[in-house]
């Protein structure tokens, strides 16, 4: 679906792809403000683990341009605010923090501010590019698990428009069809905010991949009626022991495959891996606001003054996780020795 940029670097601005208008509009926007930046993270026009992390990596180098000083203490001290304002736009996918951190070490070990700016640039299309490099190894090793003639269904979207890249659950769906592998996607629609019937079925009708869209309380009965092979979704945030933080209804979902005898699996890049985190229990879980539960595209649908929750995400428990595709490899149980020895084996290059 590389027909455009998720992300495009613009010089002095970044140019995204509205995903709040998908599938009506194809809406761009140019940034050039870190605090804009900030606000579409918030607002979910720019959305999805690596997506949010490959924004806030340029938000941030957006930042440091706007920076008027010669010195390097003054500029860290102006830099800060900065990387403050993009970290608070939302708190459960791990990716943000992870590349900010990147970031941030940048930032710190330069000596020139004009040489530090010139770096921060550099390190985030370095995050993009390892990011696209990362999801298709992942997708690669993924689509060794999909046979010809599978049906396989996933959750929210985990395309190119969650990641800037290839995709990870969407990109090992994309690549297994690559390879010539007849393959059916069931889309749940993922409410409250709909990412699987706005973005998802979007996303496979442009790569020509067969798809049907079904409302999410609908997943049980395919899986009943045995017309599901396999479930892949993507990560917001894996705990050290493999707990899986993703959209709201992930957890029902890897609930249901059990029962079916169904593999459940997660594809995520390493940097989806918190290991300071020992299990989901851990996990900041986002709360937005219950009118996007108490109206539909700005529908409203429940009677006023009701009370609504509305956590972004839950936590699947590792127990039912069947696998974990990163670009490393597929990592099964034990977990928590196994994706140990990856962050480590990643991290020492
Ligand atoms: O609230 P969103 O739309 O940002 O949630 C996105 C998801 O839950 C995705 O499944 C996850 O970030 C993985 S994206 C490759």
């Amino acid at each position: 679906m590389k027909a455009f940029k998720i992300i495009e670097w613009l010089g002095d601005r970044i140019r995204v792809i509205d995903q709040t208008r998908l599938p009506h509009e194809e809406v761009f926007l140019e940034l050039d403000d870190y605090r804009e930046v900030a606000d579409a993270i918030r607002g979910l026009r720019i959305r999805g683990a690596p997506d949010i992390g490959v924004a806030a990596a340029y938000g941030l180098a957006l930042g440091a341009q706007t920076i008027k000083t010669d010195s390097k203490d003054e500029f860290l001290a102006e830099l800060r605010p900065v990387g403050e304002t993009l970290s608070s736009s939302r708190p459960t996918a791990v990716n943000l923090f992870w590349a900010l951190e990147r970031m941030d070490q940048v930032a710190q070990s330069g000596e020139e501010v004009s040489q530090i700016k010139a770096d921060l640039l550099a390190e985030a299309q370095r995050i993009e590019a390892e990011n696209d490099e990362a999801n298709r190894r992942l997708s690669e090793f993924g689509a060794e698990l999909i046979q010809d003639g599978f049906t396989v269904l996933t959750h929210c979207n985990a395309g190119s428009l969650a990641t800037a890249a290839y995709g990870t659950a969407l990109g090992v769906i994309k690549r297994a069809s690559e390879q010539g592998k007849r393959v059916m996607v069931y889309a749940t629609e993922t409410r409250p905010l709909l990412q699987g019937a706005r973005l998802t079925t979007w996303e496979l009708l442009k790569e020509n991949i067969p798809v049907t869209l079904i409302t999410d309380n609908m997943a049980g009965h395919f899986m009943n009626k045995g017309e599901i092979d396999g479930v892949i979704v993507g990560a917001d945030r894996i705990a050290a022991n493999g707990d899986v933080a993703n959209k709201i209804g992930t957890y029902t979902l890897a609930v249901l495959a059990m029962e079916n005898a169904i593999p459940f699996y997660v594809a995520a890049p390493v940097s989806t891996i918190d290991l300071s985190l020992s299990s989901g229990v851990e996990i900041p879980i986002e709360e937005r606001s219950p009118d996007e539960v108490t109206s539909i595209q700005g529908l409203r649908v429940a009677p006023e003054g009701v009370r609504a929750a509305n956590p972004a995400f839950d936590v699947t428990p590792h127990n039912y996780v069947s696998a974990i595709i990163t670009e490393k490899g597929v990592i099964r149980e034990p977990y928590v020795e196994r994706l140990g020895k990856l962050a480590i084996e990643n991290n020492t290059g």
